[in-house]
């Protein structure tokens, strides 16, 4: 009988976890909204080009919420779907931490309003703040939960609606973001090696390429800082390209490297779903085969922290990734942070 070849990968974790705990990701699950705005519709709003969007950043359309629908209500509903396909009840989950750059309000954390629309009446929580890479903090930091014990069941959510910070009259960056959510349940599977590593950076000296610049203790909210739309993303685009590639790049040859693999031994690399021409030159840097790559960028543009939890369950769910496969995480945002993950799905 033919049995499939032993993979030959190292965990890196299995020297230091003394208890053999590792955090799986047991499933996912992913919402966006029902409206969807085209690069037509754009061209209506400021001046701007199908054609101009498409070959500078590879954005056909982008899912825009509701204006009575929260970052909360679109990251309870992916929770629901991965709570559903896990078949784990509200009770069961210990630690909720939702990652996102658009709270429903400065506080209570978005994760607690999170807590109360599922009913996780067990559970602790709290927001990461990561940019768009707080998806892969907030596993880094519930796989640390699950490894030192204090949890078996953490619920990592990624969220965004970006559209409420979005400039509508800046087409240098209105053309980019999207909203929706994605979220993953990480328990203790024994035998099963989940998120083999994680490598996670930030350079704060470069906080202020991307950001949104008043309505926290800095610069609180004023009639000025309205007049001056300080309370929308400010990005430079150039700058934030450039590091975005060298990053994304770095994070993840040092998560390879960990793990003693080649870029080739993986069977899908899913990025930070921010530009195509970012995605291609990540790819074509790391020797990345066209059949490796993931990418939805197309149909849901930039979704900041929600961006690759949303394309994680798209590409299992479309069976881009099976038991077993090896699945490569690389990600860049505001901050600047930045991190990858290979994942033994
Ligand atoms: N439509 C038409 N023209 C435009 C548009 C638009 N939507 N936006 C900018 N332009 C114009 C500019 O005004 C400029 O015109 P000018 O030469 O007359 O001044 C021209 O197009 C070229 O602009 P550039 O900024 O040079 O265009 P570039 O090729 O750098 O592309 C872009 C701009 C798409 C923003 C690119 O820099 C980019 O993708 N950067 C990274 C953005 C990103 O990924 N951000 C998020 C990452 S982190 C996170 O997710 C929060």
């Amino acid at each position: 009988m033919n049995s499939a070849p032993r993979k030959t990968f190292k965990n890196p974790r299995a020297q230091h976890d003394f208890r053999s705990r590792t955090g799986s990701i047991v499933a996912v699950g992913s919402y966006v909204p029902a409206r969807v705005l085209t690069n037509a519709d754009l061209e209506k709003m400021v001046e701007t080009s199908n054609e101009w969007i498409i070959t500078r950043t590879g954005i056909r359309e982008r899912h825009i919420a509701r204006p009575d629908e929260t970052t909360s209500d679109m990251a309870a509903e992916a929770a629901r779907r991965a709570m559903a396909q896990a078949r784990v009840k509200p009770e069961q989950i210990d630690l909720i931490l939702v990652a996102t750059v658009t709270p429903d309000m400065l506080f209570p954390s978005t994760a607690c309003l999170v807590q109360e629309k599922i009913g996780a009446r067990r559970a602790a929580a709290f927001d990461i703040e990561a940019a768009c890479s707080g998806f892969i903090y907030g596993l880094e930091v519930g796989q640390q939960f699950i490894m030192s014990q204090s949890c078996d069941t953490v619920l990592v959510i990624g969220a965004e609606k970006l559209s409420s910070i979005v400039d509508w009259t800046d087409r240098n960056t209105c053309v980019l973001f999207g909203d929706g959510a994605g979220a993953a349940i990480l328990q203790n599977r024994p035998g099963s090696h989940g998120l083999l590593t994680v490598h996670l950076g930030a350079d704060g000296s470069k906080g202020s390429v991307l950001c949104v610049p008043s309505g926290g203790s800095r610069n609180p909210a004023s009639a000025k800082t309205v007049a001056a739309r300080e309370h929308f993303i400010r990005m430079d685009g150039k700058e934030t390209f450039r590091n975005a590639v060298q990053a994304m790049h770095a994070a993840a040859i040092e998560v390879l490297r960990r793990c003693e693999l080649d870029i080739s031994q993986i069977q899908c690399v899913i990025p930070h779903q921010a530009n195509r021409r970012i995605i291609d030159a990540v790819g074509e840097r790391l020797g990345v085969r066209p059949d490796q790559l993931f990418v939805n960028l197309d149909r849901i543009g930039n979704t900041s922290a929600a961006s690759v939890a949303i394309a994680l369950d798209e590409a299992v769910a479309q069976g881009r990734i099976r038991q077993g496969d090896l699945v490569l995480l690389t990600v860049f945002g505001g901050g600047f942070t930045w991190g990858a993950a290979v994942i033994e799905w």
